[in-house]
Formats: structure tokens, sequence, C-alpha cells
């Protein structure tokens, strides 16, 4: 049985993705296009960073995960604009009774450099999950050429995700 939050109960929630690099795949990261010569391949748009915020989210609320909620086998998701699993596990959040209060999160890409897109995809994702700029931190890394990331084979991302009730 679901239980109402306790006023002001903070909740913390964690969230991890992984999706092969392409040649010819476009490389969205939350929402905002990267020009590259390699994207993200998934059956969706593959937005890593998207997909890895929306499991923080979902879990910070025990809703369980972006699986569950948007499944990889259901036509309706195939190429989707991951921005709407984004607005969708805020909705459902916000039905439980949590506001979102911050996002911090790590994408994991050899190439190519990213900081020069870290103010747009803030402010996408601050857009979408109706947050001040300041509440959202998106980070990036290599992985050092070692390991499926350091090779270029694959993208991950990381975030973490605070829900306050009321
Ligand atoms: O992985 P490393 O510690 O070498 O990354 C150094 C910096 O390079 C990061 O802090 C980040 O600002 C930037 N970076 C980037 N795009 C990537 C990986 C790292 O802009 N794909
Ligand atoms: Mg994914």
């Amino acid at each position: 049985m679901s239980q109402a939050p306790e006023p002001g109960e903070i909740r913390i929630g964690l969230g991890w993705d992984v999706h092969r690099l392409a040649p010819g795949r476009p490389l969205i990261l939350g929402g905002v296009p990267v020009p590259s010569e390699h994207g993200l391949d998934g059956h969706s748009d593959a937005d890593v960073l998207a997909h890895a915020i929306t499991d923080a989210i979902l879990g910070a609320a025990a809703l369980g995960d972006i699986g569950m909620h948007f499944p990889d086998t259901d036509p309706r998701w195939k190429g989707a604009d991951s921005l709407v699993f984004l607005r969708r596990a805020r909705q459902l959040a916000g039905e439980r009774g949590y506001r979102l209060v911050n996002v911090d999160s790590t994408v994991i890409l050899e190439r190519p450099k990213l900081k020069d897109f870290r103010q747009a995809i803030r402010q996408r994702l601050a857009e979408t999950l109706g947050l001040d700029l300041d509440r959202v931190s998106v980070k990036f890394k290599t992985a050092e050429k070692v390991g499926p990331v350091g090779e270029g084979l694959s993208a991950e991302a990381q975030a973490i995700v605070t829900l306050k009730a009321g």
C-alpha cells in the first residue's frame, strides 16, 4: 500500500544508463542534439542522460523504473523524444506528493567533448523539469580510454535527484 509522504520528507533517487555508440545515429543528451560522427543506439532517441535522470526520479519516489513505464517493446516509444519520459516521471512523482529539489548528473563519453553544450543541456533539463537552472547540474567525464566507454563503444550516464514532499 502506498502511504502519503510526511510533510517535508526528503527522498533521494539514483539512476544509471548505458547505450551503444553507432555511426550515423544522433547524439542527443538531455534533449540537446550534439554534433558528432557517432551517436547513441536504442529504441527511443537513446538519450542516455534523460534516461538516467528519469530512473533517478522514479527511484526517489519508489515508482519502479523507466522500462516499467515505457517498455522498449512498445512501438509508441520508437524514436521517442526521451524528454517525454522525464516529464512523465516528474508528473508521477508530483501525483505522489513530491516536488523536485535538484538534479546532479554525469555523462561518461570519450568523445566528442561536451563542455560547450553544458549550458544548453542544463537549460533544456531545467525547463523540462520545472527547475531553476542552479538546481540542475550536468558533468562530463571520459573513461580514460579504458573499458567499453573508453574504447568508444558506449556512453553511460549517472544521475541523482532529491525530491521533497509538499
Ligand atoms: O575525463 P576527464 O577527467 O579527463 O575529463 C576532464 C574534463 O573534460 C571534464 O571535467 C569535462 O569538463 C570535460 N569533458 C568533456 N567532454 C567529455 C569528457 C570530458 O567536455 N566527453
Ligand atoms: Mg536508455
